[in-house]
């Protein structure tokens, strides 16, 4: 734990994107945020939750311009740095799986966390529970793209022979998404979805990523 309040630098590194391929500088970080917050009509006072919130560089911006955030991680050390960075919010450690409805915010996200989850069915449940969670928007962003799997597999796995990939990456491989996956799961909900492709600056995984908005109505 850092002695003086961590900024948003030291959040998004916590967050792991400072290294490789899935670097992000704070500029475009900030850029990345508020793209978001104009491709989901984002209000001055809406409520924003995070699934797998980390450390919390994905809330930090919103927090800063007085919005009320909340987040859930399983995580204990990155949800401690995040309620410490943004005291008086509700941080807790959890599973996604165990996001619950109530207390219900405008806004529900996920940003770069449904590659690491477990199953299909876990992200189809985690989807149905965000969207339960929101008044009205949820956002599921940098979602691996299984159109570009092949070639975001043979990048990570390198120079590395199949045994030296196997016994770095054991039990480590992403989740890769159609991109009507979350149009598929919220079909018979009431909700438009809408899929952008991902786009932040000088970020390499933009080509493997998507971006999806989903608004109640
Ligand atoms: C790449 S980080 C992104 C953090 C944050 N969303 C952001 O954008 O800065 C992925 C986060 O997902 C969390 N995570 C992965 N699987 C999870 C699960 N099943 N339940 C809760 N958190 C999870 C990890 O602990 C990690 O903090």
């Amino acid at each position: 734990m850092p002695d003086d309040k961590p900024n948003l630098e030291f959040l998004i590194e916590a967050d792991g994107f400072n290294s490789g391929a899935g670097k992000i500088e704070t500029a475009a970080w900030l850029k990345y945020v508020s793209s978001v917050a104009k491709l989901t009509g984002l209000r001055e006072r809406d409520s924003i939750f995070e699934v797998g919130c980390g450390s919390g560089a994905f809330l930090y911006e919103f927090y800063k311009k007085g919005h009320r955030v909340g987040g859930i991680d399983y995580s204990p050390s990155l949800i401690e740095l995040a309620a410490f960075a943004m005291p008086g919010m509700d941080f807790e450690v959890k599973e996604a799986l165990e996001t619950e409805s109530d207390p219900m915010y405008d806004f529900v996200v996920a940003n770069s966390v449904f590659q690491y989850f477990p199953s299909y069915d876990y992200a189809e449940d985690t989807i149905l529970k965000m969207y339960h969670k929101a008044e009205r928007i949820v956002g599921i962003l940098d979602l691996n793209d299984s159109a570009h799997e092949e070639e975001a597999l043979r990048i990570r796995r390198g120079a590395l022979t199949e045994g030296e990939y196997e016994r770095k990456y054991a039990g480590l491989n992403h989740l890769f998404y159609e991109r009507d996956f979350v149009a598929k799961v919220l079909a018979g909900q009431k909700a438009s979805v809408r899929v952008y492709d991902q786009r932040i600056e000088n970020y390499g995984n933009n080509k493997f990523r998507f971006n999806v908005v989903i608004e109640k109505w």
